[in-house]
């Protein structure tokens, strides 16, 4: 049986979804340890040095060699998309349209075995992956679908009639020119993907760089559009280090525009070199969260703790999306924290090649020894540990990086509520009064995503008060995890996003575009 996978399946997977996902794993597996070449120019380019890649599941596996671009391959990436604009602006709409609807296709034919690699690259559970890949598949037919219906962004104006001499007005959206987009090793597929879907269907050439930790994902990406059949230059992919073509990259003088998924300081720091430079270019930056969720006395506390779990410890907690701070009312908060124990009792962790194993590892060496700094952080500053130990590395788990989820109940004046940890662990505060829990809620530089739960006459006030650009309201399925494109758009108010204009919204392809406004008499 074929079915197509949608964002209701990712809530309720059929058994065949299990069954082509093992099977996709063991035809993935054996490819492993192979050498993976930079795309450049319509081809593939071999670079001279080779990033030997590790699967945070399991060190002792070899993923494969993986490109470590230098700067004369960006000189190459960016040459080669410049040279191709010209005749990619040109083409009309709709046959931009049809080839980046045709990069989703054959993403989609091959969404299990891109699925299994994520796994194997991210250490992403299989619902994680194939809601990345099927994600980024939906991205591009969302993009496609959005530029059309938008005609382009053609619009004729009034005439101007003055002094008896008509003028003809119009305003047009044209593109920039070489776009950079900037992938994070968290969502390394969709983050690449969606951001490149928008660019090309709006005229822009593109050049990818993948992140450091997760190179591999692009490059299947690169595969998509190589076998789409788009035109050479359009599309380039670069894998490396961050510092060396990061950096490159921005600075280069053919840089149009960026789209940045990332930490803030990073954001910033892109921000003003785009600033900088000839004159200032436009930087789309979604950066981090620190997101909230309010309890009130009101809430159904079975739906509560089944999104507060899946938010705060899908995938680790290492999404922008994750929930970090919980603000419970203190007349709820032991029935709730009893409710939270019992689901994080039941968190199975371990390799995530695996059904049964929800959790898998975090990304890295540098996530591992993070985590364990935090614990200790929490422990030392006066936290309650309340659901687990907070134990690391147990060989129980695999010989990955593998850490414990954690719910701990912090003192207010704690440092770490102000900062981004990108890990399984979540906060928790007794609040008494509403408005001092909004208060709490909204003390932090970063406004992503926000949940809550309460009664559905409470639901305006929190609408009306959190500051935050994604925000859910007493949903099971997810506190502040779980965007999909074409249902929420998803962006960052304050330091999480510099545009306030959202992925996959009504006003995200119009970032991609410049205006001209053209009067004609
Ligand atoms: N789409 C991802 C989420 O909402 C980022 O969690």
């Amino acid at each position: 049986m074929s079915f197509r996978l949608t964002y209701a399946t990712m809530y309720n997977p059929p058994e065949t979804m299990h069954e082509r996902f093992e099977l996709a794993m063991t035809q993935v597996e054996s490819t492993l340890g192979a050498r993976h070449p930079l795309f450049i120019d319509g081809a593939d380019r071999d670079a001279r040095q080779h990033a030997h890649r590790r699967s945070p599941i399991d060190t002792g596996l070899h993923l494969g060699d993986f490109a470590l671009a230098d700067p004369a391959d960006v000189e190459a990436a960016m040459a080669a998309a410049r040279a191709a604009f010209p005749a990619w602006r040109a083409t009309p709409l709709a046959e931009r349209a049809r080839l980046v609807r045709r990069v989703g296709e054959i993403m989609e034919q091959r969404v299990y075995q891109i699925a299994a690699a994520l796994t194997l690259e991210v250490g992403k559970n299989r619902m994680e992956a194939l809601g990345e890949a099927q994600e980024t598949v939906d991205f591009f037919r969302h993009y496609a679908d959005d530029f059309e219906s938008h005609a382009g962004y053609r619009h004729a104006l009034p005439d101007d009639p003055i002094k008896g001499i008509a003028s003809h007005n119009a305003s047009v959206m044209l593109p920039y020119g070489v776009w950079v987009v900037i992938a994070p090793f968290n969502f390394p597929l969709a983050l690449a993907g969606g951001p490149t879907a928008a660019a090309l269907v709006t005229g822009n050439t593109v050049v990818v760089k993948g992140a450091s930790d997760t190179p591999w994902a692009g490059r299947l990406l690169a595969d998509c559009v190589r076998d789409a059949g788009l035109p050479a230059g359009v599309f380039n992919y670069l894998s490396g280090s961050g510092r060396e073509i990061g950096e490159a990259l921005v600075q280069h003088p053919l840089t149009a525009g960026i789209t940045f998924t990332g930490s803030v300081p990073v954001g910033r720091h892109l921000m003003r070199q785009m600033a900088s430079g000839a004159y200032p270019r436009p930087c789309i930056a979604e950066m981090g969260g620190k997101n909230p969720c309010i309890v009130t006395e009101h809430a159904n506390l079975d739906h509560a703790a089944a999104g507060i779990v899946r938010s705060a410890y899908g995938m680790g907690g290492q999404k922008c999306s994750a929930l970090s701070r919980l603000y419970v009312h203190e007349s709820v908060a032991d029935a709730l924290i009893e409710r939270l124990q019992a689901q994080l009792a039941a968190i199975r962790i371990g390799d995530p090649r695996r059904r049964e194993y929800w959790l898998g590892p975090v990304v890295n060496a540098a996530a591992y020894d993070n985590y364990l700094r935090y614990v200790d952080a929490l422990r030392g500053g006066g936290a309650t540990l309340l659901g687990s130990e907070g134990r690391a590395g147990d060989p129980a788990f695999g010989h990955g990086h593998y850490v414990e989820p954690v719910l701990a109940e912090v003192p207010l004046a704690h440092p770490l509520w102000q900062q981004e940890m990108f890990l399984p662990i979540l906060m928790l505060h007794r609040y008494g009064d509403r408005a001092e829990a909004m208060r709490l809620a909204n003390d932090t530089p970063m406004g992503l995503t926000a949940g809550f739960y309460g009664g559905a006459d409470e639901v305006s006030w929190f609408h009306e008060h959190i500051e935050a650009g994604v925000t859910y309201a007493n949903r099971p399925q997810g506190a502040t995890t779980g965007a999909w494109p074409g249902y929420q758009p998803f962006g960052g108010w304050k330091g999480s996003g510099s545009t306030g204009k959202a992925i996959a919204s009504f006003y995200y392809l119009a970032q991609y575009l410049r205006e001209q406004s053209r009067t004609v008499v």
